[in-house]
């Protein structure tokens, strides 16, 4: 049970909520950050997606703690695992752009690991399939990432 250590000591629904939306906003100013030093135009566009992407998360989970209706449908994601075995540092103000790609790229990883195991312990069937919906979306940006890191450092096609 070690991997859902981060939400064993939420009680209420509000607060796994509002530790999402944190989440959520700390994701979307970490790309923000890194817009600005993207080398390619087709690497800040990329950025740009997944930080609007983010922007969008914070706004259906605050929808979902005003009890809105939120309807999604989650999607089957490739895990291309590439970040799972790169050792990640914590940012540093001259971090290489490829760490920065490993290390949002394991950002995604743990989100989509909460809000899958969020899913899995909602009771309400709006909110599992929020969570399951968000969960979906972090894959879909974790391979986003990698196939970046596979294209400008790996240097495939
Ligand atoms: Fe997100
Ligand atoms: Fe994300």
């Amino acid at each position: 049970m070690t991997e859902i250590k981060d939400e064993e000591r939420f009680r209420t629904i509000e607060d796994i909520l509002a530790f999402a939306v944190q989440r959520e906003e700390e994701a979307a100013a970490a790309y923000g950050t890194m817009i600005a030093t993207a080398m390619t135009p087709g690497l800040k566009k990329l950025l740009g997606e997944l930080l609007d992407e983010e922007k969008n998360h914070k706004r259906l989970l605050l929808e979902l703690a005003e009890d809105r209706t939120v309807d999604r449908e989650p999607e089957n994601v490739t895990d291309l695992r590439i970040s799972d075995y790169l050792i990640s540092e914590p940012p540093h103000p001259d971090m290489g752009f490829q760490d920065l790609l490993i290390f949002a790229a394991r950002k995604e990883h743990k989100a989509a690991r909460l809000y899958s195991a969020l899913a899995l312990r909602s009771a309400k069937n709006g909110h599992r399939k929020l969570f399951e919906f968000l969960a979906g979306q972090e894959k879909t940006h974790k391979l986003r990432l990698e196939s970046e890191y596979e294209k400008y450092v790996l240097g495939e096609d």
